[in-house]
């Protein structure tokens, strides 16, 4: 961008500018002086261009002085530099320097300003703007930015509406803890952050805006993540008169664009489907990373015929044995590592891991002199074993059981190096069960929300049996992470009060806690749904992010702290009195 101080960009001069006077601007990035010539690597957003300065130069002495990070305007003439830099735009040519500006000083910077650095995360977000001036994170952040244009530019040309929603309200029902606002006016009262704006998008369905789209902060007090922020934002969908096709179509189109806009890269559509029940089964998760296989293998029948007291207990409390075939691994896996990994899964409540390894026609491990001839050939042929394999079983509870399979499937794919660089796979996960039991309250309670709709076959199963039903609820995933989740609502009035009844929520708390929505839907709710996509997340993955936070213009540590501004922090006395708030000590 040329404004009245500069004529051209860092990156933009060439042998097609030579002899031409420019003014220029930027940062110090770098300082030579070599054999009485001083050389300077002027930065800006755009990239690099040298200046260069002989000793009997008007601005000379001045130049000598200037700092790493000193912010400068140069005026000078482009000339043919004597060797050529490749790796930068500019490399043919440098400036001559006419006439120097100092802008502003600058104190020596306590972290190194280029892409590799070696200050810890926490120092670099203490000193974020420093951190920003990088080209990799600066990189980072108009990506994430051609993500929202790309957005609006598809949900406008669809007729879509962005509109605003509430950031003080009441709580919504979503799985985390509120953060909450205290109100001064209302002594004793909160309001609460949003975790997202689902009863509203709702709501303005019942308004009858039929498209709505928002990016929007979202708020949620939980344990934070690599992939988690406690503020995060979401591209947030809803749509009238549609089914989960439309939504499907609807938010490949924008990924198909998305990727085309921002990386070039042509993604092809329709994007794989599995049923929650089937990614369970071969993954072992809801959320499977699928650009390697490993798959998970139900051995349990195979296994019956073991004589191994544990397998035989596990199948007959109604248990499930799964084994992964880790290719070409038994050479590369140590008695030392299994134990490790044995150690790891009980994260999962895992009381076991079980492995065999085959060579030259012969088991070993753990549990090889439990093998009969027989079971020998069926986990041959189910597990398609070959020499040099490694095979890893557990035996316990089903989600006992497929997390510790998964975690196992996702630690082999990276030590063994069998995860494809730059490549994104998506896949919807569909048909997730509409309940999930939770043993603390001893209850069923929703899986997504409880204005999620019930596939049709169940919807008058909610109440007798609800472990068997499935609801119209979707996740997309995209190389192993939840990238966006969404659902059809429930447009029916009946059909909300049995779902509210299915999960125990008396009506006295209905009232209190959606009153105004129940109300809402009882005034002509036309048939909708919608979903949500992790913004950070896919920002995070389209830049190769191991963090969410690098995302992030200024992101919270994993305690939840700012270290720049040192937020959260305590407020004044007067403040707490204004709010009628005591502090307990
Ligand atoms: P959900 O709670 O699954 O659904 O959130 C949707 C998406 O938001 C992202 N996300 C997060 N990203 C960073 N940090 C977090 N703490 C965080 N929590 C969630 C994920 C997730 O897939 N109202 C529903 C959507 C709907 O039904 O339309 C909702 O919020 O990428
Ligand atoms: P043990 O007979 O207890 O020495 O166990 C023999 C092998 O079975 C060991 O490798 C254990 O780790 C494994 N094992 C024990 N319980 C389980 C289980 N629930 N699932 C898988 N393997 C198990």
């Amino acid at each position: 961008m040329i404004t009245s101080m500069r004529t051209h960009n860092n990156n933009e001069l060439s042998l097609k500018d030579l002899n031409k006077s420019v003014t220029l601007c930027g940062w110090v990035s770098k300082k030579r002086n070599l054999g009485g010539l001083i050389f300077i690597d002027l930065r800006d957003r755009y990239g690099i261009t040298q200046i260069m300065a002989k000793p009997n130069d008007k601005y000379y002495a001045q130049l000598e002085n200037v700092k790493n990070e000193y912010v400068i305007q140069v005026t000078g003439k482009v000339i043919k530099r004597e060797s050529i830099n490749k790796n930068i735009a500019t490399g043919e040519i440098e400036i001559e320097l006419t006439d120097l500006n100092i802008l502003s000083e600058a104190k020596q910077p306590p972290m190194i300003i280029a892409d590799e650095t070696d200050a810890l995360e926490d120092f670099r977000m203490k000193y974020r703007y420093l951190d920003l001036r990088r080209k990799i994170m600066q990189d980072k952040l108009i990506l994430r930015h051609k993500i929202t244009k790309a957005t609006r530019n598809y949900f406008d040309e669809l007729d879509f509406v962005e509109i605003e929603t509430p950031v003080f309200g009441k709580s919504t029902p979503e799985g985390a803890r509120d953060y909450l606002v205290p109100s001064r006016v209302h002594p004793g009262k909160f309001y609460a952050l949003p975790q997202s704006p689902q009863m509203y998008k709702q709501l303005l369905m019942i308004s009858g805006l039929e498209r709505y789209y928002q990016i929007v902060k979202c708020f949620r007090d939980e344990d934070l993540r690599a992939d988690r922020q406690m503020e995060f934002t979401q591209i947030d969908v809803e749509m009238s008169f549609i089914n989960e096709e439309d939504i499907y179509i609807l938010i490949e189109g924008l990924l198909k664009k998305i990727m085309k806009d921002t990386l070039n890269i042509n993604i092809s559509t329709p994007l794989k489907r599995l049923k929650f029940d089937e990614a369970m089964n071969i993954y072992g998760s809801d959320k499977p990373d699928t650009r390697f296989d490993l798959l998970l293998h139900d051995i349990s029948e195979i296994a019956k015929e073991m004589d191994f007291t544990v397998f035989k207990n596990i199948i007959n409390s109604n248990g499930i044995i799964k084994a992964i075939n880790v290719k070409n691994a038994g050479n590369k896996v140590s008695r030392k590592d299994i134990d490790k990994l044995t150690e790891a899964i009980k994260k999962f409540k895992a009381k076991g891991l079980a492995w065999l390894k085959y060579e030259n026609e012969n088991y070993s491990g753990s549990i090889a002199k439990f093998l009969t001839d027989n079971v020998k050939e069926n986990l041959v042929k189910e597990l398609d074993i070959e020499d040099n394999d490694l095979i890893l079983i557990v035996a316990d509870k089903k989600t006992v059981t497929n997390q510790s399979l998964s975690y196992l499937r996702n630690h082999f794919a990276k030590v063994l190096g069998l995860i494809p660089e730059n490549e994104f796979n998506y896949l919807w996960v569909t048909d997730f069960p509409s309940f999930e039991f939770d043993e603390e309250e001893g209850r069923y309670v929703a899986s997504h929300h409880p204005f999620t709709s019930p596939k049709e076959e169940f919807k008058d199963k909610l109440l007798t049996e609800p472990e068997k039903c499935y609801s119209m609820c979707y996740d997309l995933i995209l190389n192993g992470y939840e990238l966006a989740s969404g659902s059809i609502r429930i447009h029916d009035q009946d059909l909300q009060d049995t779902m509210f009844k299915a999960i125990g929520i008396s009506e006295e708390e209905i009232s209190l806690k959606f009153g105004y929505f129940v109300d809402a839907l009882k005034y002509g709710t036309p048939p909708h749904g919608g979903i949500a996509l992790g913004l950070d997340r896919l920002a995070m993955i389209l830049t190769n992010s191991s963090s969410i936070r690098d995302v992030i213009a200024f992101p919270k540590n994993a305690n939840a702290i700012d270290p720049m501004s040192e937020a959260p922090s305590y407020v004044s006395e007067s403040q707490l009195k204004d709010l009628k708030i005591k502090i307990e000590k």
